[in-house]
């Protein structure tokens, strides 16, 4: 790594409250997750599997400045390749896009893998958790292999499931199958059972076994830093309580971000960098967080959220839905507890949950439906795997605003629920295998709308229904419903028809 600079930190500036980093978004070309073109004129080929630059050259404007434009928002965002510069990322794009405007020639163009977003870029677990990762390949929507520095402290299979062994921290890195060198990092922190002691334990045990320090994470207060701002990262050691002053940040470009003496960092230009954490010059020791600062925002706008320990997105995210949780149903059809019908929770572009509701991670029967899916699957040689689970309401709003930054709000709103209005919240929806247009027609996809009632799901958003259900055709997307998934599946309606429900935005 190239560290442009080190500074000791302050011992009592950082003492602070763990916060994990997820909904931190990286992104140096646009995400494509579940970009879906059931219009046939849009439709990719199984050879060409790129509807996003069919899209993009439907963009007002997009075929004359699609260069200009890609090497602006390359400035500003970064990319979790671990290899790929950022010159020859932004130069991709450029053609990439240039040759959809000529869309004869986009045939021959496929899309490579650039980036990956992952939905948390440090976790931390105690031993006998688990946990999905979710990886969005951009634009490809690839498969990704997984990989974990240290199978003796956490483990993670094909899927993004990150069971926790033994107390430690280690790397688990997902790459794009088709080029290793795209590839996005998190890190594992796993605690033993010492951390699950109260305070005065810990602090008697501390004095009596003097325990050497296992872990580390590293966070911001904010997920985008604006061009001035000033913030004290937070830094939460294992076990709790030790003398931070052996922590030593460094910055990968100290232009984008600089370290103060007493610990703080100010952003003095956009872009982004890597901001590392060390522990008593123990490279086992550590974190890193990939930091973005834009010129966008102004620091008065970017407040720092509170140190606690709930999960709170930034203060400048593009889409905010109405959060009054003091009442059960806002203005914005959002439920406290989520809106329920026939005891199946409706959430769809009428009705939306508060970025509270996080039950972090699938709900224990849809993780066990969709294992006997899978199962059922196998024995017809049909493999279906997860490629998105749960999906927090900070991670879908970074996808989201990610999508209208470059397709527009209304080209998203097709494909992408807007923060609060995505099932993948509930913990009760799976993207299966290939999330694009390619997936459409395969055995796969066929056996899925064929079965997957049959295990308690349902084909959320079928063909022809986009006029009902809001969103194009998912043939990837289930949602568990449980036992009325067989009326529903045998009605050949959609949960809106179904049940007489609307989906549409207030806006
Ligand atoms: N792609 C679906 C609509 C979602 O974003 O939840
Ligand atoms: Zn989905």
């Amino acid at each position: 790594m190239n560290i442009g600079k080190t500074k000791r930190l302050a011992a009592a500036a950082l003492c602070g409250v763990l916060l994990t980093t997820s909904g931190c978004f990286i992104q140096k070309n646009p995400p494509v997750d579940s970009l879906s073109t059931s219009d046939s004129a849009l439709k990719a080929t199984k050879d060409t599997p790129d509807n996003v630059s069919s899209l993009a050259s439907s963009k007002p404007g997009s075929s004359s400045n699609a260069s200009s434009e890609n090497k602006k928002k390359s400035s500003s965002a970064i990319s979790s390749s671990s290899s790929a510069s950022s010159d020859k990322s932004s130069s991709s794009k450029a053609a990439s896009n240039s040759s959809a405007t000529t869309s004869s020639k986009t045939a021959s163009a496929a899309p490579k893998a650039e980036s990956i977003l992952l939905s948390e870029y440090s976790v931390n677990m105690k031993v006998g958790d688990e946990r999905y990762i979710n990886a969005t390949v951009m634009p490809t929507n690839e498969e990704v292999v997984w990989k974990s520095s240290s199978d003796s402290i956490a483990v993670v299979d094909d899927s993004g499931r990150v069971a926790a062994m033994k107390a430690g921290t280690c790397t688990i890195t997902a790459s794009a199958r088709s080029n290793k060198n795209v590839s996005a990092s998190l890190t594992v922190t796993v605690s033993s059972d010492e951390s699950e002691k109260t305070s005065s334990e810990k602090t008697a045990s501390r004095e009596h076994s003097n325990a050497p320090v296992s872990g580390l994470s590293l966070s911001l207060p904010v997920s985008v830093l604006a061009v001035g701002q000033t913030v004290t990262p937070i830094i939460e050691l294992i076990p709790e309580n030790t003398d931070s002053s052996e922590v030593t940040l460094s910055t990968s470009d100290s232009s984008v971000l600089y370290i103060n003496n007493d610990g703080s960092v100010t952003a003095y230009s956009a872009g982004a960098c890597t901001l590392k954490a060390v522990y008593s010059d123990n490279e086992d020791i550590s974190d890193s967080i990939i930091v973005t600062v834009s010129d966008s925002i102004t620091p008065e706008e970017n407040i720092p959220r509170e140190n606690n320990n709930t999960q709170t997105a930034s203060q400048n995210e593009d889409y905010e839905d109405n959060n009054d949780e003091d009442e059960n149903e806002s203005d914005s059809g959002e439920y406290e507890n989520g809106y329920y019908v026939d005891g199946i929770l409706i959430v769809n572009k009428s009705y939306s949950l508060p970025r509270s509701y996080n039950p972090g991670g699938l709900t224990p029967e849809c993780e066990e439906a969709f294992y006997r899916l899978r199962q059922g699957a196998a024995a017809d040689n049909v493999n279906i795997y997860l490629s998105s689970g749960f999906r927090s309401y900070d991670y879908q709003s970074s996808l989201y605003n990610g999508y209208v930054s470059y397709y527009g709000r209304a080209a998203a709103d097709t494909f992408s629920a807007r923060p609060g209005h995505s099932e993948h919240q509930t913990g009760l929806a799976i993207d299966c295998n290939i999330v694009n247009d390619s997936f459409i027609g395969t055995r796969e996809a066929i056996w899925l709308a064929e079965h997957c009632h049959e295990y308690g799901f349902i084909i959320r958003y079928p063909q022809g229904k986009q006029s009902i259900t809001g969103y194009k055709y998912e043939p990837w997307h289930i949602r568990y419903i449980g036992d009325k998934a067989e009326e529903i599946y045998e009605s050949g309606l959609t949960l809106e028809e179904y049940y007489g429900l609307p989906s549409s935005y207030d806006e």
